[in-house]
């Protein structure tokens, strides 16, 4: 059954070059091994914490459980460019968990397309809110998200990561008309 709504949904044309293939849990992180480095700034030279929870731990696996999504993009000569993970924590909630896209290929609207084509995705696996935290420096990522419909919705303090924005964005009508109502936001646009 989710086979076939994920066929229907992916691949999904990102742009003239770019493709986003939803692939295995083993695929996409042997293609986050190679491009996590391009992108991300190792923790340890932030002067943050690393965790050395040893990756065949029982905890991992469990969490490897949890029901996930994976994807990759890939160049027209299938090249990996970027990636995106996300679980289904609740039965509203679609928490997207991690994303990258080689420096390269950034700014030229690749993340914003994908969403466009993940959300009604998740609307079709009966999904109604996708949620995601961020480092509170990480402009790229809140000004791409705020631009596709997220709304600020908490701020958490962690040991991990310092200050992490919690994001939200409403796939029905009715439970944006729920939030709404309850915050006296109407026609908050
Ligand atoms: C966050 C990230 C995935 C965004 O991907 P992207 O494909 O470059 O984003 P888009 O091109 O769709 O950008 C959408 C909008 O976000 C904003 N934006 C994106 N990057 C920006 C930047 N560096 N500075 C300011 N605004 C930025 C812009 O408003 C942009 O629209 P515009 O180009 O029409 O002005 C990418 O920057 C990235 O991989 N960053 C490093 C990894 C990371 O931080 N991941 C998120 C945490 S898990």
């Amino acid at each position: 059954m989710i086979e076939q709504l994920r066929e229907a949904h992916f691949p999904g044309k990102l742009d003239d070059e770019v493709t986003v293939t939803a692939v295995s849990r083993q695929t996409f992180y042997e293609v986050t091994n190679q491009l996590y480095q391009h992108i991300f700034t190792p923790l340890g030279e932030l002067g943050l914490y690393q965790d050395p929870t040893p990756q065949n731990s029982l905890a991992k696996t469990l969490a490897g459980q949890i029901h996930a999504e994976y994807f990759v993009f890939y160049t027209t000569a299938n090249e990996p460019v970027g990636f995106s993970m996300g679980k289904v924590v609740n039965g509203q909630t679609f928490f997207m968990e991690w994303s990258g896209i080689l420096p390269a290929y950034q700014r030229r609207g690749l993340y914003s397309r994908f969403l466009d084509v993940l959300i009604p995705y998740l609307q079709a696996l009966g999904i109604d809110r996708v949620t995601s935290n961020h480092m509170g420096n990480n402009r790229p990522v809140l000004i791409a998200k705020l631009k596709a419909g997220f709304i600020i919705t908490g701020m958490t303090l962690d040991e991990r990561h310092g200050m992490l924005v919690w994001l939200a964005r409403f796939l029905s009508p009715e439970r944006q008309h729920g939030f709404e109502s309850a915050f006296s936001l109407p026609n908050f646009g």
